[in-house]
């Protein structure tokens, strides 16, 4: 039988408390803005599940073509015996690594990390049954905040997938980076999977689609703050940006807001002004070239070994070692 634990490094209390600073900082700051991880409640993550369906959001399906195909090749080259995995998610890509890695005869232990606790401990659960013998260890805990604190012996491979380091800008991805190799040995590897530059009107229709659902999960950190702070934002009064940032090589979705708005935001004590046409950043999801994605894993301690794209070059995922710093 497996042995399934769970740790607690982020409590519902932490999280309100996170929530409550992110939105004193960002509504207070200008431009204002919100972190993209408030878009994920129960209703936010099945908003962004059908997002991964959708016609024009290609990323999900390109990452699961690479590790379909690259999978078995990833668990002979790294012989890894611990597969980390963090902001699990959607572990049906995940799946794809853990058969490989079974089929290879190395996995003994699986390390997943999500911020939702009611996630998490389904997730373990049937990873524990799937995965029998293999023990299974839940980290409730964010991935900028509690990387020091992961289980897991020498042998692991971290798989970071689903383009979701885009949503940390330069100086956060360096810092990240540095994080996951502080917790590795030499030797040990990094899977990373990065959304590429291509034609802006692909990005932009991959953020703004015609069935309006990723427009519903920009709009859905609204009803978070709504329903946490007691706050009285009209989401039906914000109307949903897409826009391709060229110098930064970044998709940035904001939030527009279509008339004068006083919004107010009893638990932490503010009273918010929007101007008609006012724009509040959510979200930047950025966009790589390989050469970058080679340059920030070297500057964190990382040599990439492989490089693997999708059959029309739209996502890259990169396999790396732990190197000497
Ligand atoms: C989950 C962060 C990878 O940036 O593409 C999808 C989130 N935002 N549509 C992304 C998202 C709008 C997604 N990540």
């Amino acid at each position: 039988m497996s042995e399934v634990d769970l740790t607690v490094h982020l409590t519902p209390d932490d999280i309100v408390r996170g929530l409550r600073s992110d939105a004193r900082t960002g509504l207070t700051a200008t431009p204002k803005s919100l972190p993209p991880k408030w878009f994920y409640d129960a209703r936010g993550s099945e908003l962004f599940e059908r997002i991964t369906r959708l016609p024009e959001y290609y990323p999900t399906r390109a990452e699961r073509e690479i590790l379909a195909a690259r999978s078995a090749e990833i668990a002979s080259v790294t012989d890894a015996t611990t597969l980390v995995e963090l902001g699990s998610g959607s572990s049906e890509k995940t799946r794809l690594l853990l058969n490989a890695l079974r089929h290879h005869g190395s996995l003994r232990e699986i390390v997943t990390l999500d911020v939702s606790e009611s996630a998490l401990r389904d997730a373990a659960a049937v990873l524990g049954a799937a995965y029998d013998p293999v023990s299974v260890h839940g980290v409730v805990g964010d991935f900028t905040q509690h990387l020091a604190l992961l289980p897991g012996s020498p042998g692991r491979l971290v798989a970071f997938l689903g383009g979701t380091i885009g949503n940390l800008v330069p100086a956060e991805r360096a810092k990240f980076l540095s994080g996951v190799r502080d917790v590795l040995d030499e030797g040990e590897w990094l899977l990373l999977g990065t959304d590429l530059v291509k034609d802006p009107s692909v990005l932009v229709q991959a953020y703004d689609d015609a069935a309006g659902v990723t427009a519903e999960f920009n709009r859905n950190v609204l009803h978070v703050l709504n329903r946490e702070l007691s706050a009285d934002f009209d989401p039906a009064a914000f109307d949903h940006v897409a826009l391709w940032d060229h110098e930064e090589e970044w998709i940035e979705m904001r939030l527009r807001a279509t008339r004068p708005m006083e919004v107010h935001v009893p638990v932490v004590g503010l009273t918010v002004s929007f101007v008609e046409g006012e724009e509040m950043r959510t979200e930047v999801s950025a966009k790589f070239r390989d050469e970058r994605v080679t340059a920030e894993l070297a500057d964190a301690g990382f040599d990439l070994k492989h490089w693997w794209t999708d059959g029309e070059s739209r996502f890259g995922v990169s396999l790396s070692q732990a190197v000497p710093r």
